[in-house]
């Protein structure tokens, strides 16, 4: 029986891992579960944002289902212990390099996207985000300059393994899609950059069926404002990817409804909706849950190879938005439970 962790963490994130749960549940998968601590609620129970009770449980788990860290209270401590810290040691430890962030127009949402429906109606892409590396990761520190000035650094690195790693999980990506990558980059400025773009062009030789192009990501948070419809799958690195993920969901109408995966070599991964823990509207029974239920429809699908429920799930999330039915986030007044309830009647 697949274990699957649940780390609801902070804010908003136990309201909608329940729903997800919920659906699961119901989907009588044959899946056990097993609950452990993250983020801000980690801390004040543990003292640590990732304990090792959760770390040993992630590393147990088949896969693990993400809700959110982040809680303003614990925003002074040092880096080390804030809740964040969590998610980027379980990316790191688990070695979740690849970070697929789908953005998709529901039918019925054009209206609640940022921009005109026509323009928002054609989005249909994934972006694929390196989750391991660059200035994440990279050697980092505060000092004091001769002159007696402070100043602060973060490394921007990757090598070429770790590009041609995720360059092949952009190019098997495309594949399966419109056959297009668009690799995401800023090899007009920096070296980084340029050993990016000269790797995802080695790799592009093995995928000949692929075309592949290169944009600036300046110009990327353009293009996907003016015409996101261009994009089918969009790979980077992790900070480019950190933006451009952030800006792709509101183009798509609200953050409340974007599911990501996080997976490593061996297909194992953590899902979260990709929206924080939004700690103004928590336990309020407020937040959007429909992201949370479409990470457990990525899960069944790239961690526990269950395509079918997956798909049922996602033809559930649709009905229910296809039906009108509206979180806060997208101007309803749907109670979090409620629509849990919805997508349950759906399935
Ligand atoms: C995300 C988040 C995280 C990131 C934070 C919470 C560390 O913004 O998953 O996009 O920057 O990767
Ligand atoms: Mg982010």
């Amino acid at each position: 029986m697949p274990l699957i962790a649940i780390l609801a963490g902070d804010g908003i994130g136990p309201e909608v891992t329940t729903q997800a749960r919920r659906v699961l549940d119901a989907l009588d998968l044959g899946l056990t579960f097993e609950d452990g601590l993250v983020g801000g609620a980690a801390y004040r129970a543990a003292g640590h944002p990732l304990p090792p009770a959760t770390m040993d449980l992630a590393y147990r788990a088949d896969a693990i289902l993400f809700g959110a860290v982040g809680d303003p209270a614990f925003d002074t401590l040092e880096r080390a212990l804030r809740p964040e810290q969590a998610i980027l040691g379980l990316r790191k430890n688990l070695g979740l390099f690849a970070n697929l962030r789908p953005a998709k127009m529901f039918a019925g949402l054009e209206d609640a996207s940022a921009l005109r429906p026509e323009v928002a109606g054609a989005i249909d892409m994934v972006i694929i985000r390196e989750l391991t590396g660059d200035v994440y990761f990279g050697d980092k520190g505060r000092g004091t300059t001769p002159e007696g000035l402070r100043e602060g650094h973060d490394l921007m690195r990757y090598d070429e393994a770790e590009v041609a790693r995720i360059a092949r999980v952009g190019f098997t990506t495309a594949m399966g899609r419109r056959r297009r990558l668009m690799s995401v980059d800023k090899a007009n400025v920096l070296e980084t950059s340029q050993l990016w773009r000269d790797v995802m062009n080695e790799v592009a030789r093995d995928f000949p069926d692929v075309t592949v192009q290169h944009m600036y990501v300046d110009n990327a948070a353009m293009q996907l404002v003016r015409n996101p419809g261009q994009f089918d799958v969009l790979v980077t690195g992790n900070l480019f990817g950190d933006i451009l993920s952030d800006q792709a969901s509101m183009c798509v109408g609200s953050i409340g409804m974007l599911p990501s995966a996080a997976i490593n070599d061996a297909a194992k991964g953590l899902y979260e909706p990709i929206h924080g823990s939004a700690p103004d509207i928590a336990g309020q029974g407020k937040a959007n849950p429909c992201a949370a239920i479409l990470s457990a429809a990525m899960m069944l699908r790239h961690s526990l190879a269950m395509p079918a429920p997956a798909d049922r799930i996602e033809a559930a999330v649709a009905t229910v938005i296809a039906g009108g039915a509206r979180t806060a986030d997208l101007g309803g007044s749907v109670s979090t439970t409620a629509m849990g309830d919805l997508v349950l009647a759906a399935l």
